[in-house]
């Protein structure tokens, strides 16, 4: 990796770890995913060499980064949808300091009204919104995602009690086969088998 794009990761990391200590509300904090979890999305990005990603919940492209670079490495493309506008801004900086403006869309606003109006198949999806949200976005994004794709859902140990019904809802889908992966704050991980 880039000694700049390294150093913007850095940066970003410290910004949020900031905005934690001084107990921001979450409305205002760009909650991002922690470190492993990157290297974690970007690494099973490359090994599924998934060229097509969707991400719900941008921030202000911390994760996105992660996942955008991986998607240039597979010579793909990435599309990750936001609502607050603050954090669109903040992010397309960011996407541009991390080189990334040729490989990684942005679209503002409700991701619930975005999927509907995707007319693509995904091969890797990260759901990173509000938790509340997380069994539409699954069950609008599912039948967009590609037999063999996967769908990666974050804060299911954190929010273990509320991401539950989550767990329970794509671990009961007959075509899906589905893990939590206990680093961060807990990926659970489903692969589309039919
Ligand atoms: C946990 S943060 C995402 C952090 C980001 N994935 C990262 O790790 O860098 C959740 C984001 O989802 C956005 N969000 C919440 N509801 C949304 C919705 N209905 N449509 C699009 N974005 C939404 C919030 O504004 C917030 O920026």
């Amino acid at each position: 990796m880039k000694k700049e794009i390294i150093e913007l990761i850095k940066e970003l990391e410290k910004k949020d770890a900031e905005e934690r200590i001084q107990g921001l509300p979450v409305s205002v904090r760009m909650r991002n995913i922690t470190p492993d979890v990157g290297l974690f999305l970007n690494i099973l990005v490359k090994a599924t060499k998934s060229t097509s990603i969707l991400e719900i919940g941008t921030s202000n492209g911390y994760s996105t980064i992660w996942l955008g670079l991986a998607a240039k490495y597979n010579n793909g493309k990435m599309l990750t949808l936001e609502v607050d506008p603050r954090k669109v801004t903040m992010a397309k900086e960011n996407f541009s300091r991390a080189n990334l403006e040729d490989t990684v869309s942005i679209i503002e606003g409700d991701a619930k009204e975005s999927i509907k109006q995707l007319d693509k198949e995904f091969d890797f999806v990260f759901i990173d919104a509000e938790k509340e949200d997380y069994i539409e976005y699954f069950d609008l994004v599912f039948p967009k995602v590609k037999i063999g794709g996967i769908i990666v859902a974050d804060n299911v140990v954190s929010h273990a009690e509320q991401l539950k019904v989550y767990c329970d809802h794509v671990r009961a889908n007959p075509d899906t086969q589905s893990v939590l992966v206990p680093i961060g704050r807990g990926e659970e991980v489903t692969l589309k088998i039919r």
